[in-house]
């Protein structure tokens, strides 16, 4: 693979005020548009990203879809998504700005409408300025992949001329096994190359992800410790306390593995447990997740190294909530799990004989993400009986988020005239240390996405890897009845509470 990329380093470049990274002449066509998702997070990030003087003067949005609207009206739409979900202030001048160049064109997925789109598209490079740049952002499910992609050849919009460029942006589920990730993949790179199609793992955008990196190979003080030698064992966790009304359409048959594992949970194991790149250059930086990820496999036997629940009814704080089988839409059998934790092993030099625990699940306790380095205790303590009774294991906990930050956890004297040791934290939290705001994470992506920057972006290659992680524990739940029941509020099956317990080993409580 050549990587003939604009090189960047994504430290770096959050940090070094002197380089701005503005795109340039560009637009974007989001189909899907009227879906929560752009609702949600990619109207407002490109609001806040035009507020931030970010996107060039001439950007121009371009909603598809079936409904008949003028530009008056999707503006409107747009208007009322970003008051909504905008982190920056409304400014006024910024509005009527990006306004000016926003458009609709209704169509499905018939040649009219790519061809009135094409015919935009081509307006727009004269009157807006857009240079033939466009992104393509697909935030529709995956089963209309084909048929946009499709069109998009068809009409010629897929094919940039001269220096121009043309993307295809894509959010998961990147398919529901490896058989079908490769399918998909194949099918999206028989129109656009590899290097043009950038996949969404919103997780990659957010600051303290990315953070890993920072911490890991800006210092000198973690590194020696970041091995088999002294971790004991990995705990990565995603907790929600959301539950999933309202979702059924897209979750019920999905499941929390597929949700989330199969891509957040394993990219944040990928960044923890990789060695350095070269440099943090697309190539590179990948080049070390994959290596990870083809050394990582489940433990064995799965009956007793994984654990699956489904929500019942319980008590999320004061409020009293429905189990998933009684959420509307659901199947009143549903079987989809939401709450899945596995046991998973690196063969590596740096990690063979280390269980890295993951567990994600709705309807937990509180909502959490964090990556916990629980170390081995010390091969040898000088202390009395008792001394050490309230001494844990000493952790360096990633806190992704809330309260986002790195916590290490190691035994203090307790004061007064007898030597007890006791566990305490030093906590660096973000919101204390910097006074900057992080940008969103779909912010990041969108913008990084404008510059061709990659880095943040899974290839097909970790797709498909990842998948080929998950398969073997899918097929084993898929053959193995419903999930346990968990009531709401707690934090998951007995059965994952087992896992660990079966190891000599128990799950933080974040
Ligand atoms: C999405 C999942 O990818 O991530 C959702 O589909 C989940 O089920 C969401 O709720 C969580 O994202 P965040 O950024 O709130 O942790």
């Amino acid at each position: 693979m050549t990587d003939n990329r604009t090189w960047v380093n994504p430290l770096r470049d959050v940090q070094d005020k002197r380089l701005p990274r503005i795109a340039g002449p560009s637009g974007m066509v989001i189909f899907g548009v009227t879906g929560d998702l752009a609702r949600r997070k990619l109207l407002p990030a490109i609001y806040d990203l035009a507020n931030r003087g970010l996107l060039p003067a001439g950007f121009t949005l371009i909603g598809y879809g079936r409904r008949s609207w003028s530009k008056r009206e999707f503006e409107d739409y747009v208007y009322e998504a970003v008051s909504g979900g905008a982190r920056t202030k409304m400014r006024e001048h910024v509005w009527e700005r990006l306004a000016e160049g926003m458009h609709f064109v209704e169509g499905n997925f018939d040649d009219e409408g790519f061809d009135r789109l094409s015919a935009m598209l081509a307006e727009m490079d004269v009157t807006r300025g857009t240079g033939g740049n466009w992104a393509y952002y697909l935030s529709v499910p995956p089963d209309y992949f084909s048929d946009v992609c499709h069109q998009l050849e068809r009409s010629g919009m897929a094919e940039a001329e001269g220096d121009s460029w043309r993307r295809v942006i894509i959010e998961k589920p990147f398919g529901h096994d490896q058989e079908t990730a490769r399918e998909l993949n194949q099918l999206v790179n028989a129109v656009f190359p590899e290097e043009s199609v950038f996949r969404i793992d919103h997780y990659l955008g957010k600051e303290t992800v990315q953070n890993i990196l920072a911490l890991r190979f800006a210092n000198q003080l973690f590194d020696p410790l970041w091995s088999a030698h002294y971790v004991d064992h990995v705990q990565i966790t995603m907790a929600e306390d959301i539950g999933l009304g309202g979702r059924a359409g897209y979750y019920d048959g999905i499941g929390a593995a597929r949700d989330v594992m199969q891509n957040h949970l394993i990219q944040l194991l990928a960044l923890v447990a990789m060695e350095e790149p070269v440099s943090f250059s697309p190539t590179e930086l990948q080049a070390e997740k994959v290596k990870v990820l083809r050394a990582t496999r489940p433990s064995y036997p799965l009956s007793t190294t994984t654990a699956r629940g489904q929500y019942t009814a319980g008590w999320q704080g004061s409020h009293h909530v429905k189990g998933l089988r009684e959420e509307e839409g659901f199947d009143p059998e549903s079987t989809t799990e939401t709450f899945a934790a596995c046991t998973l092993e690196i063969n590596s030099r740096r990690w063979a004989g280390v269980p890295f625990y993951l567990r994600t699940g709705k309807r937990l306790g509180r909502r959490v993400t964090e990556i916990a380095l629980v170390f081995k205790e010390a091969p040898h303590q000088p202390f009395g009986e008792g001394q050490t009774r309230a001494l844990g294991q000493n952790a360096v906990v990633i806190r992704i988020q809330p309260d986002e930050g790195v916590l290490m956890r190691f035994g203090s004297k307790v004061p007064g005239s007898t030597m007890e040791v006791r566990d305490v934290n030093m906590d660096f939290s973000y919101s204390e240390a910097f006074t900057e705001a992080s940008p969103e994470a779909y912010e990041r992506l969108i913008l990084d996405a404008l510059l061709d920057e990659s880095s943040l972006f899974p290839t097909n290659e970790e797709v498909e890897l990842s998948w080929a992680i998950l398969d073997p524990i899918l097929e084993y739940w898929a053959d193995h009845g419903r999930p346990e029941d968990y009531a709401a509020g707690t934090w998951g099956p007995i059965s994952a509470d087992r896992m660990l317990e079966r190891d000599g080993r128990t799950w933080r409580r974040p």
